[in-house]
């Protein structure tokens, strides 16, 4: 009989045979990418229990993942879905649930979101038939204050759905008053903000519901994934159910009567005793995720802490590196609000001077096989497949033009060390030839 320790011993062989030296840096050689995933023997073991069990869909690492994970954040539920987007997806959804009587949104309610954002944020609102609210940021943290979102909202107003982009918190906390005080629902994106706190709290606990994404670029990774956060129960009971298809019934994978009364329920206008498993109390989907990347969610969240330290590490070390190059004549850098403790996602810039061409030196940092990305969709409003829709802008969107303009981000992902960043930052003053 081959036995589990077998199998594991000979993985750990390979991951030393194929893995475990990395690359050795060659500058002008060695692509840095703007985000990228770190793996090791831990997360190739756990994706191999995982197969030994050939359960494939979610079953133990699952359950184990969502209580780890909801602990994490301090907050009582997590679900466990297959994208960040789906998480977005998910966490709007439940907010339409009919369950909330009056407090449900509806097509022609108003949600209220930066335009500098990425599109899975708002496109569940957009589709469900919401108008969205946009606007401006901040330039500083390249977000929305609680002042820009007071003055937009009006009677209609029933969401406020934000991400913390690149993982610097906005004021979350004097958001969820602001939204608690008008009867608003709160949601935060932490897609991008795994570990930032502000006020000593996570982000993501201010709100209503919360969101993350485990896409490779994000700070733990489990291929495709993401998860959904909440406090409250009757949020997760809703969000479970339109990320089950949409059903009543709530038994986990394979099991079966959970409720004690599977033949005797009588709901809708369905027979009494219609198969719980067979009833739909919502319009849902199935956006579940595999027990592979729960069982790589669960060895990722061992490591979390040291990758959010080291993303922290890396965007201070690389800050103090442009500093002395007097690389802040050139570029404007993020900045923290006061109490928060971002986790960064990327290290964002944005040229000073207009006349500076963006493009070219992104071009040029291209060619010495560094990696950059813009803040996503810049001004979405502009975006091709935004341009019709209904809509509501406050303002001119200033400063969100100027970081479609003038903005991009580098990596400080925790793959990044020193000598790259070195790299990275003597290359940026390439900024002073445009
Ligand atoms: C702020 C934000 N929200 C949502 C998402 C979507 O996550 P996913 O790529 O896992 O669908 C991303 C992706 O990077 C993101 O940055």
């Amino acid at each position: 009989m081959v036995s589990r320790e077998e199998i594991h011993s000979l993985c750990h062989k390979y991951y030393e045979e194929n893995f475990a030296a990395g690359k050795k840096f060659e500058p002008e050689k060695t692509f840095l990418p703007a985000n990228g995933k770190v793996l090791d023997v831990d997360d190739l073991s756990m994706l191999i229990d995982a197969s030994l069990d050939m359960w494939l869909t979610a079953g133990r690492f699952h359950e184990q993942f969502e209580k780890e994970f909801a602990k994490f954040w301090g907050l009582r539920h997590s679900l466990m879905v297959n994208s960040g987007s789906s998480a977005n997806l998910v966490a709007f959804s439940a907010l339409t649930s009919p369950f909330l009587k009056d407090r449900k949104l509806k097509p022609g309610d108003e949600f209220i979101t930066p335009a500098a954002c990425f599109p899975t944020t708002i496109n569940p609102a957009l589709q469900y038939g919401l108008t969205p609210v946009f606007v401006d940021v901040d330039l500083k943290i390249h977000n929305v204050t609680p002042e820009q979102i007071e003055e937009a909202i009006t009677p209609k107003t029933k969401l406020v759905m934000i991400a913390h982009t690149l993982g610097n918190p906005y004021d979350a906390k004097k958001i969820s008053e602001i939204c608690k005080e008008k009867g608003i629902w709160f949601v935060e994106d932490c897609c991008d903000a795994l570990g930032a706190t502000i006020h000593e709290k996570h982000v993501g606990t201010f709100g209503d519901l919360a969101t993350c994404s485990f896409y490779p670029a994000h700070h733990i990774t489990t291929g495709e994934g993401g998860a959904v956060m909440t406090n409250n129960p009757a949020l997760k009971k809703f969000a479970e159910s339109f990320r089950d298809w949409g059903r009543d019934c709530y038994c986990a994978p394979a099991q079966e009567n959970t409720c004690q009364k599977r033949y005797s329920w009588k709901i809708g206008e369905l027979p009494l005793g219609y198969d719980h498993k067979y009833i739909y109390s919502h319009i849902g989907y199935n956006l579940k995720a595999t027990d592979w990347q729960a069982a790589l969610g669960l060895s990722q969240l061992k490591k979390v802490s040291g990758f959010i330290e080291k993303r922290r590490y890396n965007f201070n070390y690389l800050k103090t590196k442009l500093i002395e190059l007097g690389a802040e004549e050139y570029f404007d850098f993020p900045t923290a609000l006061e109490g928060a403790n971002p986790s960064w996602f990327g290290f964002l810039l944005t040229l000073k001077n207009a006349n500076m061409n963006r493009s070219s030196l992104l071009q040029y940092l291209n060619d010495k096989k560094i990696g950059t990305r813009l803040l996503f969709g810049g001004n979405i409003t502009k975006q091709p497949g935004y341009l019709e829709i209904n809509k509501r802008v406050i303002g001119d969107l200033k400063n969100t033009n100027l970081i479609m303009e003038k903005s991009f981000y580098v990596g400080i992902w925790p793959g990044l060390n020193e000598e790259m960043l070195n790299y990275i930052a003597s290359n940026l003053m390439h900024v002073k030839n445009l």
